[in-house]
C-alpha cells in the first residue's frame, strides 16, 4: 500500500537523513497500491481462518479491520478507479458493470457484519461467504481488468490515478454504504456527508443496542 508522508523538500532538511516520518517512498501506480490492497485482505481472511474457534474478540477485531479496509478499497475503486475504465479503457464497460454488482453484495455483508457478536452461530458463516465473494471479485479485476488497463494506459497515467487513489483513501469512510450511489457524479458528494451518516448510526446504535 502507498505511504507518502511528507514533501521531498521536508526529507531533504534533515542532517541525519530522512526518518521513517519523512521519507517520501516512491510513488505506486494504481494497479500496484489495489493489489496491495488485496493482500492486506487476503493476509485478514487467512488470519481469521487460522484464529481458534473461542477467539471471539481477535476475530471481532480481525472482521472490523475487514470493513474498515474493504470500505475505503471499494470507494476508491468507484470513484477512481471504475469511471477512469469506463472512459479510457476498450471494452471493459460490461466488467465494471458487474464490479460494481459484487461491491454492492459485499458491502451489505459487510454491513450485516458491524456489531455482529462473534458469538452468533451466523457470525463464522457470514465471513466466510463474504471472504468468497471477495476472492472471486479480486480475481477478475486481477485477471480482467489490470491487464487491460497496464496494456492501454501509459504508465504517467496509471501513476495519477495511483496517486488520486492514494489520496482519495486517506478520507474515505471506514464504513460500507450498500444504500449510497456507487457511480459519478453521486458518489462524489463529499465524504464529510458519509461521516455524518456513520455518526448519525452510531448514535442510534449506542442508544438502542442491537438496532
Ligand atoms: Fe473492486
Amino acid at each position: 500500500m502507498a505511504i507518502r508522508t511528507a514533501p521531498a523538500s521536508a526529507a531533504t532538511k534533515s542532517v541525519k537523513g530522512p526518518s521513517s516520518r519523512t521519507r517520501k517512498p516512491a510513488a505506486l501506480d494504481a494497479i500496484a497500491l489495489l493489489k496491495a490492497d488485496h493482500r492486506e485482505v487476503e493476509r485478514l481472511f487467512k488470519a481469521f481462518s487460522k484464529a481458534g474457534t473461542t477467539a471471539y474478540k481477535s476475530k471481532r477485531k480481525l472482521v472490523d479491520r475487514m470493513i474498515a479496509e474493504l470500505s475505503r478499497h471499494a470507494v476508491v475503486e468507484e470513484r477512481i478507479l471504475y469511471p477512469a475504465a469506463r472512459s479510457e479503457v476498450r471494452s471493459p464497460a460490461d466488467d465494471v458493470l458487474e464490479y460494481l454488482e459484487e461491491h454492492h453484495v459485499v458491502k451489505w455483508q459487510l454491513q450485516e457484519l458491524i456489531g455482529l457478536d462473534p458469538r452468533d452461530e451466523r457470525f463464522e458463516a457470514k465471513v466466510t461467504v463474504m471472504a468468497e465473494n471477495v476472492r472471486h471479485h479480486v480475481r477478475e479485476e486481477e485477471n480482467e481488468l489490470f491487464p487491460l488497463l497496464r496494456s492501454q494506459l501509459t504508465r504517467k497515467r496509471l501513476l495519477e490515478l495511483g496517486e488520486a487513489l492514494h489520496d482519495a483513501k486517506r478520507t474515505a469512510s471506514p464504513r460500507p454504504h450498500p444504500r449510497a450511489s456507487d457511480e459519478p457524479p453521486g458518489n462524489l458528494l463529499p465524504d464529510s456527508v458519509s461521516g455524518v451518516v456513520d455518526k448519525a448510526r452510531d448514535l442510534v446504535k449506542s442508544v438502542r443496542p442491537g438496532s
